[in-house]
């Protein structure tokens, strides 16, 4: 590199190229080789290696990297570098274009004031009238402190522009450091969150103020960790083990998702077998012959679409109910499926708070919805009842009731209850319902419709010395036989077809490429009211 000895002579054009030339290696280095260093050894990219490792190589291409900030209070005005705390710009991955931003910790502890949210803000706009998403990389101290009411202003024209970004463009956000106070709330109203373990953290306030407040002692990582926002609060869909992990996951969301809601669905090449293959037969043994036996559903759906397509969403968060995308033919499909390996598939508050998320994620995008349904009903106790499973578990019904994508369902065995209605049934819009001969639909299990139909009959039996739990499951199984048996729903036409499940993979295909043309809408309203 050839070292400047002296200034460039402005009077030229050859001096001006090499005045642009300086301005612009200032810009992209204004951090300085310390502070690089010191995010290094925090395991931290910086703002620069992390949109390099998240876009198509090359791709980049930056925004506004003189913009600098105008503040004079604290004596701001003796540090004014190039491009303030943010990295803005547009790129490629997979080729396709999407609009970025990533947080530059190494400059102001990458805080927000007034430029940085004017950046964030011009490049979310971008991207919502070229209809790209948009994948915010986070790692800031939040409202930068100087610049105080000015600060906070800007992170409200941001959730502004999130919140009219919803349903229209993807939003992604990576946290990749500290999240703290409001600053959260732009992650929050993004569709899909990821964090880094071990080195992200969010919280609206920190472990410092709620020992003041609360007495409570928590550490930075089990108040606002990756871990914990993956597993217990739901705020984060992916828990990334580094940064190439988390940006690796982002691309691989992105490769299923549209551009915009008015885009078509990403179509890859796919080798389609019509016939029922060996795989497919795999199928028929899954189900195992007790109805309180578990089950792993993800094989299932792993048999169902494409090989190697599907990329579950969330897992750690309500692992009862498993939600992510696929691909049927080489096109996008939401999967929703209740998850008999975790609490027996039941539905509970985060349970439907996911599923319902999710749903209307994939309505908002057009993408198509593929169920699959094993569930014993709602998780029955005081903690969901008091915490509102009414309000929140609503949210799903409304979800489902409200899409009009294409909604294919398959219950491949229990659908009890106000649990098999809102898992994509009929009454609920679905377009295409199938059940496996394994299917039981009904009000409530055997066991449970027993102690309530045959009362008398079990006190009689009891007082007749008999064996009381063989009569119960003779009942039970009666019952079950009777009146949960899928052909009552089938002759009822709430079952569109029962199929062997080998036959699934290729009546999915069939459904989904007879619903392609599906056109559906809702009565004009400003918005509906989602119970909240
Ligand atoms: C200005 C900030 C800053 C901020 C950090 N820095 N946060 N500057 N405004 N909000 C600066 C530091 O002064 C420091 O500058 C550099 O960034 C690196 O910070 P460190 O503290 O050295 O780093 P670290 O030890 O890793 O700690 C990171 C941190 C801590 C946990 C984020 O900096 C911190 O607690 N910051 C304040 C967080 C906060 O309370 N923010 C306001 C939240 S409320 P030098 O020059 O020394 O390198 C909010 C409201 C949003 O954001 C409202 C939306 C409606």
């Amino acid at each position: 590199m050839t070292e400047q000895t002296s200034p460039p002579d402005l009077s030229t054009t050859a001096g001006k190229i090499a005045d642009l030339k300086v301005r612009y290696h200032e810009a992209v280095t204004a951090a300085g080789e310390a502070a690089i260093e010191k995010q290094h050894a925090k395991g931290k990219l910086t703002a620069r290696e992390r949109i390099d490792a998240l876009l198509d190589h090359g791709s980049f291409v930056e925004l506004d990297e003189f913009v600098r900030h105008r503040t004079s209070a604290f004596g701001m005005d003796a540090k004014r570098p190039y491009g303030d705390a943010v990295v803005t710009g547009t790129g490629t991955i997979h080729g396709r274009q999407v609009a970025v931003y990533s947080q530059d910790f190494t400059i102001f502890g990458g805080s927000l004031g007034e430029v940085a949210g004017e950046k964030i803000i011009k490049v979310m706009e971008l991207a919502l009238k070229t209809g790209v998403p948009i994948i915010g990389i986070l790692d800031s101290g939040g409202a930068r402190i100087q610049e105080g009411v000015v600060a906070l202003g800007k992170y409200g024209e941001i959730f502004r522009r999130n919140t009219a970004a919803s349903g229209v463009i993807p939003q992604i956000s990576i946290i990749c450091g500290p999240a703290a106070g409001g600053a959260v709330y732009s992650p929050a109203l993004t569709d899909f969150v990821i964090m880094v373990d071990k080195t992200s953290q969010m919280f609206v306030t920190g472990p410092d103020v709620i020992k003041t407040v609360t007495g409570e002692d928590v550490g930075m990582e089990e108040l606002g960790g990756a871990l914990t926002h993956n597993r217990t609060s739901g705020v984060s869909h992916y828990l990334a083990s580094d940064e190439h992990d988390a940006f690796d996951f982002a691309r691989a969301l992105l490769s299923y998702l549209p551009d915009n809601n008015l885009a078509e669905l990403p179509q890859y090449e796919s080798a389609v077998e019509l016939e029922i293959t060996d795989d497919d037969r795999r199928l028929n043994t899954m189900i195992p012959d007790s109805p309180n036996q578990p089950y792993d559903v993800v094989d299932i759906i792993d048999h169902v679409v494409d090989e190697g397509s599907f990329l579950e969403v969330q897992p750690l968060f309500a692992p009862n109910i498993v939600v992510g995308f696929a691909r049927v033919e080489g096109r996008s499909v939401g999967v929703i499926a209740n998850q008999p390996n975790a609490m027996a598939g039941t539905l509970n508050i985060d349970a439907g708070e996911k599923a319902a998320r999710f749903v209307r994620f994939c309505d908002a995008f057009s993408i198509p919805i593929l169920t699959l349904v094993d569930v014993p009903g709602y998780l029955p106790g005081t903690d969901q009842e008091w915490t509102g499973v009414i309000r929140r578990g609503a949210k799903l019904l409304y979800a489902y009731a409200e899409a009009t994508v294409p909604l294919v369902t398959v219950i491949t065995r229990k659908a009890y209850g106000g649990a098999y209605i809102v898992m994509g049934s009929k009454q609920l819009g679905a377009d295409m319902n199938l059940a496996w001969p394994t299917a039981e639909i009904a009000v409530m299990g055997g066991q449970g419709a027993v102690n309530i139909l045959y009362r008398n009959e079990i006190k009689a039996a009891e007082a007749a010395g008999e064996d009381v739990a063989a009569v119960r499951t003779r009942l039970a199984n009666e019952y079950t036989y009777n009146v949960a048996s899928p052909f009552l729903a089938a002759e009822r036409g709430e079952l569109d077809g029962i199929i062997e499940p080998a036959a699934t993979r290729v009546a999915v295909i069939k459904a989904l490429r007879a619903l392609k043309g599906k056109r559906a809408s809702l009565p004009p309203k400003k918005h509906g009211n989602i119970p909240l």
